[in-house]
């Protein structure tokens, strides 16, 4: 029994907003600093009143449509994010409601740039328990919400989406081998160390980040957590057709290449119009990739996060 993905979808909210865009807002960047630090060119922002279920709901549908079934018929919802609509109830249950569908197993992971690896591990591993038949598993964020527009170092990086994948028991490969991993000792590098209690906000309720320790930490486990999957699965690293790695960087993405010993050309890069989506960014690049064309039905894919936490993982599949 392999658990396949039969659907895949993304949505972006509203218009992209350029580097310039940004410095016209009042940022003091410029966007030469933006794309020779980071490649991203432009990325999306939710609209005021627009949550994070509203933007997994157009990813789902698509991803739904594509794989020819009706919501009625999911029997699991897991939703990977950091930016939920409400302390509770989870974006999973909202999901739910706003597809129409009632008694799947819903609920949230919160395993921040890991989260769709972790959601797609922790689906499979529910399909092939033979508990459940149709998984939809989705990466929903507004990061945008969570940024400091006052630290330039940090609100540029990043932008907000949905993407959604069908996940379905199937005979045929399938999800080959997962990896997953944390190590809290870290959970000071990346985070927004806020919360609401009593009525207010507690903390600090924006993200704060070492830049430089994220992209040591990012770099190294990447490649690790992949070479850990190839053999896992018995499948060496250059029969992987394409790597879809977490849109954090274009440098990150090409250091992990590197060492993985991958061209550029095996590697789908969605950062530059998307900027980093958090647990959004694996989906947003896998269905950018397959409605594309470049994906194609057999194929051998690394999809990999690395995040807050922290938290790092790997799913190789063929599609
Ligand atoms: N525009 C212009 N100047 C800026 C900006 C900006 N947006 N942001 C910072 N600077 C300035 C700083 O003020 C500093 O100026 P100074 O030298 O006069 O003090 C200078 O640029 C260098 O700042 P650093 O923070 O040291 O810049 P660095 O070269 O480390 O680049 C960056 C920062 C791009 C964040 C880099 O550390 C990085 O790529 N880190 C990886 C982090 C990442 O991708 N995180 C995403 C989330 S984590 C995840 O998804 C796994």
């Amino acid at each position: 029994m392999f658990a396949r993905i039969t659907g895949v979808g993304s949505y972006l909210p509203g218009q992209a907003v350029s580097n310039d865009d940004l410095v016209r807002r009042g940022i003091e960047t410029s966007d030469e600093w933006i794309v020779s630090r980071t490649g991203i060119k432009a990325r999306h922002l939710a609209e005021p009143g627009q949550a994070s279920s509203d933007l997994a709901l157009e990813a789902s549908r698509r991803a739904l449509a594509m794989a020819g079934i009706d919501a009625g018929e999911i029997d699991l919802i897991v939703l990977a994010t950091s930016t939920p609509d409400f302390i509770f109830p989870s974006t999973a249950c909202l999901l739910q409601a706003k597809l129409g569908n009632r008694g799947a197993v819903a609920f949230d992971v919160q395993a921040v740039c890991s989260g769709f690896v972790y959601a797609l591990t922790i689906a499979e591993k529910f399909i092939r328990s033979g508990s459940h038949k149709k998984a939809l598993v989705v990466g929903a964020e507004v990061f945008s919400r969570i940024l400091d527009w006052q630290d330039r170092g940090t609100c540029v990086l990043f932008g907000d989406g949905a993407g959604a994948v069908v996940l379905e028991a199937s005979g045929e490969p399938g999800i080959l081998a997962t990896a997953l991993h944390a190590d809290g000792s870290h959970h000071g590098i990346l985070s927004v160390p806020g919360n609401v209690s009593g009525g207010q906000v507690t903390g600090d309720p924006f993200l704060r980040m070492d830049g430089q320790a994220v992209f040591k930490f990012a770099v190294r486990v990447l490649a690790e957590v992949a070479h850990e999957c190839c053999e896992a699965a018995k499948v060496a690293p250059d029969e992987i057709d394409w790597l879809v790695p977490h849109q954090a960087n274009i440098r990150i993405i090409e250091a992990t290449a590197k060492k993985m010993k991958l061209g550029m050309d095996k590697v789908i890069v969605t950062v530059d119009r998307h900027g980093n989506t958090s647990a959004a960014s694996v989906p947003l690049a896998l269905d950018a990739a397959v409605r594309d064309g470049r994906v194609k039905a057999g194929q051998k894919i690394m999809l990999e996060g690395v995040g807050g936490g922290f938290t790092w993982g790997a799913v190789l599949l063929e599609f």
